[in-house]
């Protein structure tokens, strides 16, 4: 078998395979837009990139689900996929694969997997007594629901008693290699707050886990026992290596782990953290398989200051906001106002204002300024300067000058928000620039090379707000390149060039200017409270 030496010119990340149990809600898309931010960016870095997502579609919830509609559980299933297909689109994520737990594919992966972990001596039957909260698919200490048995999660749902015959993983052997994993690995799992709680979660001793359900058969029978199907949980994880499989490929472990193994990071939320980074590694060293390389659990999204759910009713519609919005205003609105790790509000004032703040006026406006002056006074033309025609105390190339490298820092650390906030300090100082120079008064004086110096250093400024923001708002960096006279879609696949490309375009200054620019016409139109 390959020795799954991990490449640095290619990339694999994953989003969590979601439940089919509803349409998709905006924590699965605020997951989704954050991975494919990611996924952007390593392409436009040159990367081969891998971004997998996808659906979890066995288990009791989702069984119960479809017969609550009168569905066959598959039927059901195939719906609601193609409604996460579909907003997928909408939001303009490129992933390469869609895994879906119930492919024949999958079950191969499995029983093979399965095969391993049994054959480690990992498996054995137990009596299984405790309660289960159906939502979490997951069994919980009395200590951790609340009063009558409900969930702390699902505050609405209360945990069943189980008392069954399972099979069960033994995880208690694990202990030892997974609190080195944490001690030499710190980057494994990201923020440090939660590598924390992963720790002491561990510290407090490993429990072994079911790993099969009797009286369930929404799922795959056991191999060595068909009236038991395998846990969900066991099955699902396991859906990111079959999504590594190429299309029509035998699906063998060996082949679905031959290219982008190991993969190089689960992005999840920080509810499923411990299925993530304790479960699932343990499960990869008992089959003999090396573990992926980075775990990043993110918050939770509230909605004005409170929880979202369908009992308070204020849950956001994806749907609706990208119909009302457009895919970019929503991208951009996460990505920038959330501190990726930490917890953040969605208020629909706040997202109006920040858009029209950022993108209408400081970088939509700066375009149109700027667009309009070279119409003007340079007949349309870029002007023939490069970065070397500007002392190093330029306002503007002073900050220019290592802003793809700090973009790339952040981006790298998954800093979206500060990657954000580094290019608009470009875009205010250019707007303040602008107006601090006033090149309407110098070309009433005749002052021509100074009013070229003044527009190129916003023309790069702005073309260099619009390259590095690209993996984040993808339409609206096409539409001000394509205003500064490039032929480019950031949505379409640039791969074979774009290290190249990117060595360039990263740079203030670096880009040949004498080309003819296209029309000024607005690129975000300002948003207004419905
Ligand atoms: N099926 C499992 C994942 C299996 S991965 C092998 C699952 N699915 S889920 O659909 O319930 O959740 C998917 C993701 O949505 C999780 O990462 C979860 O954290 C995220 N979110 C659900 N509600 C959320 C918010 N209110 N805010 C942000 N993300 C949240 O778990």
């Amino acid at each position: 078998m390959n020795n799954y030496q991990s490449d640095n010119r290619k990339f694999a990340l994953t989003t969590p395979l979601y439940y089919v149990n509803g349409v998709p809600h905006i924590g699965s898309a605020y997951t989704t837009i954050v991975a494919d931010a990611l996924a952007r960016f390593q392409r436009l870095q040159g990367k081969s990139v891998l971004l997998i997502t996808g659906t979890d579609e066995h288990g009791q919830k989702i069984q119960r689900t479809a017969a609550e509609q009168g569905l066959e559980p598959q039927v059901h299933c195939d719906h609601i996929v193609d409604s996460f297909k579909s907003l997928w689109d909408k939001l303009n994520i490129k992933y390469d694969r869609f895994s879906r737990t119930t492919a024949a594919s999958h079950q191969a992966i499995v029983n093979e997997f399965f095969q391993r972990v049994w054959d480690t001596g990992d498996i054995y039957l137990d009596r299984q007594q405790g309660w289960y909260c159906v939502s979490c698919e997951e069994f919980k200490e009395e200590k951790e629901l609340l009063e009558n048995h409900y969930c702390a999660i699902h505050t609405n749902k209360q945990a069943e008693w189980r008392d069954e015959e399972n099979y069960f993983f033994r995880l208690s052997n694990y202990q030892q290699q997974l609190e080195q994993l944490y001690d030499s690995q710190p980057d494994f799992l990201q923020p440090a707050s939660r590598r924390n709680e992963v720790v002491n979660f561990v510290k407090q001793g490993l429990k072994d886990f079911s790993i099969s359900r009797v009286n369930l058969d929404w799922g795959f029978p056991i191999p060595v026992a068909p009236n038991h199907t395998i846990y969900v949980w066991f099955d699902a994880l396991l859906g990111y290596v079959t999504a590594l499989l190429e299309p029509g490929q035998e699906p063998t472990l060996e082949n679905a782990l031959s290219q982008w193994w190991p993969i190089n990071l689960h992005l999840i939320g920080k509810d499923i953290l411990r299925f993530h980074a304790v479960y699932w590694p343990a499960m990869l060293v008992s089959a003999g398989l090396p573990i992926p390389e980075k775990i990043f659990g993110h918050g939770f999204l509230t909605k004005d200051g409170l929880k979202m759910g369908k009992t308070l009713g204020n849950t956001i519609d994806p749907f609706d906001l990208v119909d009302r919005y457009g895919a970019d205003a929503v991208r951009y609105y996460f990505l920038k106002e959330i501190e990726l790790g930490k917890d953040g509000d969605f208020n629909e004032t706040r997202f109006i204002n920040v858009l029209n703040a950022d993108l209408a006026n400081d970088l939509g406006n700066l375009l149109n300024r700027n667009l309009g002056m070279l119409q003007k006074y340079c007949q349309g033309y870029g002007p023939q300067l490069t970065v070397a025609d500007y002392g190093s105390d330029h306002p503007l190339k002073n900050i220019g000058v290592d802003l793809g490298d700090r973009v790339v820092q952040a981006c790298e650390n998954l800093q979206f928000s500060k990657a954000c906030e580094e290019v608009l300090t470009l875009v205010r100082a250019s707007n303040k620039y602008i107006d601090d120079s006033a090149p309407w008064s110098l070309f009433k004086q005749g002052k021509q090379a100074e009013v070229e110096q003044i527009l190129y250093a916003v023309l790069e400024s702005v073309r260099l707000s619009a390259y590095l923001l690209a993996p984040i708002i993808p339409n609206l960096s096409s539409k001000i390149y394509q205003q500064l006279g490039f032929d480019w879609d950031f949505n379409s696949d640039l791969e074979e060039q774009a290290k190249d490309i990117f060595q360039i375009h990263s740079q203030w200054g670096k880009l040949p200017a004498n080309k003819t620019l296209g029309k000024a016409s607005p690129v975000f139109s300002k948003l207004e409270l419905p």
